[in-house]
């Protein structure tokens, strides 16, 4: 009832709910005695001679609505409801939260400070740390990066070897304690206007091997070597220091087809992963550690786990769709081995 700066509200409110309740039992009693000299039927007919007897409520139905009138006074007593006042028993929601939270701590602090003095490497190969990791991650971490960890567009697959920011358990316990901001500025002018950007989509699109109009990436070289290597390196390999993804790997956070890279250079790019360290006590983001630390240390094949990556939310690969047909006409459409590369990611052959 904070809310309300006046004592007048709380009165208003418990008056109306006592008096509603007491007009309940005035009525039942009125409806319980028959009145003398009152006709045996109500007066309605229906089908033309069905008519209905005017008697009280069977006793034992009555007594049940008494039960519910004794039972919700004894309750506006016993808890609060009456306006500010607070019931005898003084209980609260806020009470019984902060009671159960005690008593959860009091029984699962032990095992979370167990795990808190054990190697992140340790606990990885731990099921029983990895079970309360994997429920943590289920809560907290699955809405963006998905219940199986493979991510999704613009969210990272969390169970690859390959890392915006560093796979290390140092690094990932930084990644969710502190949050992070994969930022690249709009390159659209700085390139020189939208020939000039797809050229050194053509470029980009050449470092993983993929499908590329050679003319295109033989001039967006050089304007890759003026801007881009400041943050994703000279061979395209990119920069933990900044979360700058290697555009090598034919591993896409945003989308691999010619129209994703060209909207990442004209419009640039803000993704943000928040900072957990307000949300969850460091042993969690200790076990979380230890959990995300583990989704890359098995030997899943790389394939898969592009696809993952790829995914977005209708299953599509955005961005390749439009551009197919401009490219392939181009003539001179090569990988660096001569021969057009099959896409690995199950989208359609012929970017
Ligand atoms: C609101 C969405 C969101 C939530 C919730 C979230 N993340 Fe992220 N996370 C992101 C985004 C977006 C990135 C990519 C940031 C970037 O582009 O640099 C990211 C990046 C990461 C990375 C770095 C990946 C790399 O390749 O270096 C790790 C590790 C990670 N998240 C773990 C977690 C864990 C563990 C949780 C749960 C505690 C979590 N995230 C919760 C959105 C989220
Ligand atoms: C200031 C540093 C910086 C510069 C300069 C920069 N980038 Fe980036 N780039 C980033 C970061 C950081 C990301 C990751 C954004 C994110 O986390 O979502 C990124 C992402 C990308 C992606 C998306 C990769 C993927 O996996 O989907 C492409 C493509 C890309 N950059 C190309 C370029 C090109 C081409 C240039 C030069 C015109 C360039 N970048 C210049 C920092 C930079």
């Amino acid at each position: 009832m904070s809310q309300f700066t006046s004592g007048f509200w709380d009165i208003y409110v418990a008056v109306i709910s006592l008096v509603s309740i007491i007009a309940c039992a005035v009525f039942l009693k009125l409806q319980s005695v028959r009145k003398a000299g009152e006709t045996d039927t109500t007066g309605h007919s229906w089908d033309e001679d069905l008519a209905e007897y005017n008697n009280p409520l069977p006793r034992w139905w009555m007594w049940l609505f008494y039960i519910t009138i004794v039972f919700s006074l004894a309750y506006l007593v016993f808890y609060p409801g009456l306006g500010s006042f607070s019931g005898t028993l003084g209980w609260s929601q806020v009470k019984q939260l902060e009671e159960e939270t005690a008593q959860a701590d009091a029984r699962f602090g032990p095992i979370f400070d167990k795990f808190a003095a054990q190697e992140v490497a340790a606990l990885a190969k731990n099921p029983e740390a990895l079970a309360i990791g994997q429920k943590l991650f289920l809560n907290n971490c699955a809405q963006c990066h998905a219940s199986d960890a493979g991510g999704s567009r613009g969210f990272p697959n969390l169970a690859d070897k390959d890392w915006l920011w560093g796979g290390t358990p140092e690094a990932i316990k930084t990644t969710i304690t502190e949050g992070r901001t994969g930022m690249m500025p709009p390159f659209g002018a700085a390139v020189g206007g939208d020939e000039a950007v797809k050229d050194v989509a053509h470029y980009v699109l050449s470092l993983s091997g993929r499908t590329h109009d050679s003319l295109r990436a033989f001039r967006g070289k050089q304007k890759f070597a003026q801007i881009c290597v400041a943050c994703h390196g000279p061979e395209g390999k990119g920069n933990p220091l900044m979360g700058a993804p290697n555009l090598t790997d034919n591993v896409w956070l945003h989308g691999s087809g010619e129209t994703a890279i060209v909207e990442q250079i004209t419009k640039g790019r803000n993704n943000q992963m928040p900072a957990h360290k307000d949300l969850l006590a460091p042993a969690k983001i200790h076990l979380l550690t230890a959990y995300v630390y583990s989704l890359s240390q098995g030997g899943a094949p790389a394939s898969r786990e592009q696809g993952s990556r790829l995914r977005d939310a209708t299953g599509r690969e955005s961005g390749a769709a439009p551009s197919s047909a401009g490219v392939a006409s181009v003539s001179g459409v090569t990988s660096p081995k001569g021969a057009p590369v099959p896409p690995s990611d199950g989208a359609p052959p012929g970017r």
